[in-house]
């Protein structure tokens, strides 16, 4: 029952209504699907003076991005753009920081710092200056809706308590607040934009600061762990270890922070069997939110033993985001020349400061899912030769990378990212 015209004619008339005593709005713009169609919105419904796009280099995007989004957006014909490298002032920010909360919040509050200092520049009235936002009906709700703050874990960059404030005193536009991705798209569509703009993946606002997983350096549960690795092992026959890091995951509607199991060993090459290994961990461990299993260590007796890397803690460096950035070049070349990047949803690849071993200091972490809105997904199954591939074209490119787990993990229980 949803129509899209109606839609469109409904927002239009809305944008243009909040901004009827001369006010304008400034996006911040990624070159994701939904700031990009925040944008073209906003272009359609107000004269190219009172709108403004900052694309903001983060130092935490992938590699070639930048580059990429500033021509896309700029061929997509969508005025008043504007671009700026911030990456020093956002990896300054994260400096010292390890948890996934802190991390998501320094960020956000970094957007703001660089939007205000633009807003400055440019000698833009801020109280005409309206914020634009491309936010979506899931980040809302993941991010514990206006009523139950208590309960959130994961704040979304896009609903900092700053951001609140703003929305609070009506200075905030976010047109799309409504719809779940799909509509999103059609939407774009709708408007004009290339297909390859519409179609790209999800990325998150935070970008690779929240794939980029941190330790305190503590390594203080060991008993625990070897307990559910033992326990896990029992219950799927296959080889589990548990390394000393946590995820993001959720059981029920309870977003927690727990340890993860790496299928190791001669554990054949099944996904069915994998995937119902997994949810059976998780499920009956009771300690345990996310499975993996091990794409390097999967040989009859290989049990690898994981721990923190040495010279902890392990934080948000500038020199671990390259490794991370080039391990998910490698990982996307290979899955867009097996022709899966458009099959695969979304394909977060992330990096944990691990050890295995004792050997080496950085475990890849590859998280293709399915999904059609992001509230509920499935890992992907990818064809084991190509994961093989993918695993020795890391190892190979990165001597710091011990190994490649797989997520076999569905949402729920688990999550999407990794934090
Ligand atoms: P999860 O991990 O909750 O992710 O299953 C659901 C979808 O949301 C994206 N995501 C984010 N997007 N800021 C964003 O803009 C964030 O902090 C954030 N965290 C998760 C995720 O990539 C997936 O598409």
């Amino acid at each position: 029952s949803w129509r899209m015209d109606d839609f469109v004619d409904e927002q239009l008339a809305k944008i243009r209504n909040k901004c009827e005593d001369g006010r304008s709005v400034f996006v911040l713009v990624s070159g994701g699907v939904d700031s990009t169609v925040t944008y073209a919105l906003l272009a359609k419904a107000l004269p190219p003076d009172r709108i403004l796009g900052l694309y903001v280099d983060t130092g935490m995007m992938r590699k070639g991005e930048s580059a990429l989004v500033e021509e896309s957006l700029q061929k997509a014909g969508l005025p008043n753009l504007r671009c700026v490298d911030a990456s020093a002032q956002f990896l300054g920010a994260l400096e010292g920081l390890t948890a996934p909360e802190a991390k998501r919040r320094a960020i956000g509050q970094q957007f703001l710092a660089v939007q205000r200092d633009k807003c400055k520049e440019l000698g833009l009235d801020p109280e005409k200056w309206l914020l634009g936002q491309g936010t979506i009906y899931p980040d809302t709700i993941e991010s514990g809706g206006a009523a139950k703050k208590a309960d959130v874990i994961k704040t979304h960059h896009n609903r900092v308590p700053e951001i609140d404030a703003l929305i609070e005193r009506g200075l905030v536009v976010e047109p799309l607040a409504d719809l779940y991705k799909d509509e999103v798209r059609a939407v774009g569509e709708r408007l004009g934009l290339a297909p390859h703009l519409v179609w790209r993946q999800p990325f998150p606002g935070p970008g690779l600061g929240v794939r980029l997983l941190c330790h305190d350096g503590e390594d203080d549960d060991a008993d625990m762990r070897a307990k559910a690795a033992q326990q896990a092992t029992a219950l799927v026959g296959a080889t589990v270890s548990v390394p000393p890091l946590k995820s993001v995951g959720c059981q029920g509607d309870a977003r927690t922070y727990r340890n993860f199991g790496v299928i190791c060993g001669d554990y054949g090459r099944d996904w069915d069997v994998l995937g119902d290994a997994a949810t059976k961990i998780v499920n009956e461990s009771g300690s345990l939110n996310r499975v993996c299993v091990s794409l390097l260590h999967n040989k009859a007796g290989d049990a690898p033993s994981f721990s923190v890397s040495p010279g902890g803690p392990h934080t948000c460096t500038s020199d671990r985001f390259d490794v991370l950035r080039e391990a998910d070049a490698i990982a996307t070349q290979k899955l867009t020349d097996a022709g899966l990047m458009r099959k695969i949803w979304q394909c977060p690849v992330a990096m944990a400061p691990l050890t295995l071993n004792g050997e080496k200091g950085e475990v890849i972490i590859l998280r293709p899912v399915d999904s059609t809105e992001a509230m509920t997904a499935s890992f992907y199954r990818v064809p084991f030769e190509i994961c093989d591939d993918i695993a020795s074209a890391i190892k190979e490119a990165l001597p710091q990378i011990s190994d490649v787990l797989f997520d076999v993990t569905n949402k729920p229980p688990g999550t999407i990212e990794w934090e």
